[in-house]
């Protein structure tokens, strides 16, 4: 394509997407001596790790006795048991060394009184195999996320790293071999590049944005994810979407986990403390499906809070100011900002809101892309990995556990990095790309900017958002599902009617949101036909047709793939690793969840 000259760059790796497993992905292979580039469409403290807030899980065992194991045990149960077992064990033992990592990078944790890194408990997380609560979560106040983010973009500045800040990733370049590389667009001239790489790191982050509302940024698109499909490769477990259960009403803005961590807890319009009666054990303290759900069914029995009955309130005004001041700032403004409350005398109003997708490019626990292949569920996909919310290692299975995300992003970033420096070697010779490398992704291109139909994008997505709220939502039934199937593959097929009015290609912010538009409807695709299928309630798959778990028929992991002209979904499964790594802890096996 003539009309689009290329600029053409080469790597060892090109990592794309620079939130916390991008960086931790970037810097282990700066630091191992790859030639390495991150490219990423936001500056890199721009990115959606800046928003995580309550902490990063370790069992470190600074506020009470804990174990690695422990934390292993409560991560495999809140998968419920579709986790890998292998993985986990990897996430899990791992953990303390890379929060040491962080805090000698310099990650401000917030601290004991004899200075050690301070630990809040967050739901699900256990001690002594599910009899005891652990303080697990290392924060630094209620801004972990911002701390872990700035310091990890430090730590690549140091090292040196390549950045192309504000490039928008178009497609993958592949061909028999695999992947060889990146095609990409420069927001700011307009410039299109092309890199070559022997491994490219997909980390771009989650989709919530195919929903209404989401604790996410806007920019969470799930870029990668799609250019997956596009590249005729599965996706795992998309019918796996996790609701927080409290996301401001009205807005969506997450408010953390560690307010009830600290001591905070949900009220109905009666004022009771109904999580006593969903989790006897836990409380307010449950894994996230469950707190959603009970929150779901006491606005659907006509219990929800305001004049609509349709939220729960979030109490902390007793706790003391002091605490609120020193270990939760940022909720306390966020709380202020959008719901005009004073946390300090009110409660605040909160409704479950999409948080973060449990699905994602399959990988092993060495980051490497994997899919079905000659009947082998594992076999690696050559030049492919993916760390962070973009992969399903996979750690969180049915359901992630607050503050397992944090630490997936840095344990599997680094592990990513390391296994592309042990792949690549010394010295490896780049192949020339195949004929026309790249060409397909500039078609596409101009063919979106030029789209001249009759429907705005903005449009064509509140449609999508919608039908995913409405039919895809905490609780669900083979009848929504199926509606919301059918809206979806409606909505897909009238992606010629898509109208972007700015020709340029300089900051032409329409055509980027058309690009992440056809990213997200890809996903919404495969999400819905996903959670059609699997005929059962696990984790945050919660179907009010099929109430129970069933692990003769679904302890499997599903792959879709999609056809990107018709938007028709191909399923198949993957087995779930029903083993661990080592001799030292042995496979959990299923057990009925008692909170
Ligand atoms: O509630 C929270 O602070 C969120 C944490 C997480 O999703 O891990």
């Amino acid at each position: 394509m003539t009309a689009y000259p290329i600029i053409d760059h080469t790597f060892d790796v090109v990592v794309v997407g620079a939130g916390g497993a991008g960086l931790r992905a970037t810097l282990e292979c700066a630091r191992l001596g790859l030639k390495t580039a991150c490219v990423t469409k936001v500056f890199p403290t721009r990115s959606h790790t800046v928003a995580a807030q309550g902490g990063v899980a370790a069992a470190l065992g600074n506020m009470g006795e804990d174990d690695w194991r422990w934390h292993m045990y409560d991560t495999v149960k809140g998968s419920d048991w579709l986790g890998d077992q292998d993985a986990i064990e990897y996430l899990c033992r791992n953990a303390p060394e890379a929060v040491y990592e962080l805090e000698h990078f310099g990650v401000p944790f917030s601290r004991t009184e004899e200075g050690k890194i301070y630990q809040r408990a967050f739901g699900g997380m256990t001690s002594h195999f599910g009899k005891g609560i652990a303080q697990r979560t290392c924060a630094a106040a209620d801004r972990t996320g911002h701390a872990m983010l700035h310091t990890l973009y430090g730590q690549c500045v140091k090292h040196e790293v390549n950045f192309f800040v504000e490039y928008f990733a178009l497609d993958l370049i592949t061909d028999d071999e695999g992947v060889r590389g990146l095609m990409a667009w420069k927001l700011d001239d307009g410039t299109i590049h092309r890199f070559r790489a022997h491994k490219v790191i997909l980390a771009t982050g989650g989709y919530g944005r195919i929903y209404f509302t989401c604790t996410g940024g806007h920019t969470q698109t799930g870029d990668g994810n799609a250019m997956v499909l596009r590249a005729g490769l599965p996706l795992q477990d998309m019918e796996f979407v996790q609701f927080h259960p409290t996301g401001v009403y009205g807005v969506g803005v997450l408010i953390t986990e560690g307010v009830r961590g600290e001591g905070g807890y949900l009220t109905n319009a009666e004022g009771e403390r109904f999580m006593e009666r969903y989790a006897p054990n836990a409380k307010d303290l449950a894994s996230r499906d469950v707190v959603s759900r009970a929150i779901t069914v006491e606005i659907r029995e006509g219990r929800g809070v305001g004049s609509l009955n349709d939220h729960a309130n979030l109490h902390l005004s007793h706790l003391d100011p002091k605490i609120i001041h020193e270990r939760l700032p940022g909720i306390a403004e966020s709380a202020r900002i959008f719901a005009g409350v004073d946390v300090t005398k009110d409660p605040i109003p909160v409704l479950p809101t999409v948080h973060y997708n449990m699905g994602g490019i399959p990988t092993n626990y060495m980051g490497e892309a994997v899919t079905l292949h000659d009947g082998n569920p594992d076999a690696v996909i050559p030049g492919l990995m993916a760390v962070g919310e973009a992969a399903c290692v996979s750690v969180h299975g049915a359901n992630r556990l607050g503050s397992n995300s944090l630490i997936d992003l840095v344990v599997f970033g680094k592990a990513a990095g390391a296994q592309a420096a042990k792949v690549i070697g010394e010295n490896r010779k780049h192949a020339d790309l195949p004929k026309g490398a790249g060409e397909q992704a500039l078609a596409r291109l101009d063919k979106l900017r030029n789209a001249n139909g009759s429907t705005p994008t903005a449009e064509m997505r509140l449609a999508m958002q919608r039908a995913m709220q409405e039919d895809a939502a905490v609780f669900r039934t083979g009848d929504v599902l199926a509606q919301g199937q059918k809206r979806i593959a409606e909505i897909y097929g009238r992606r010629d009617e898509l109208k972007v009015s700015d020709r340029t290609l300089i900051w032409n912010t329409d055509l980027v949101e058309t690009l992440e538009y056809e990213n997200l409807i890809a996903q919404a695709a495969v999400t819905i036909n996903s959670a059609l299928n699997r005929t059962e309630s696990r984790g945050a798959h919660a179907r009010e047709d099929f109430p129970e778990r069933d692990d003769k028929n679904w302890m499997k992991h599903t792959l879709s793939w999609l056809n990107n002209e018709t938007g028709e979904v191909k399923l198949d499964y993957r087995p779930v690793h029903s083993y661990t790594l080592s001799n030292d802890v042995e496979y959990i096996p299923p057990k009925k969840r008692v909170y």
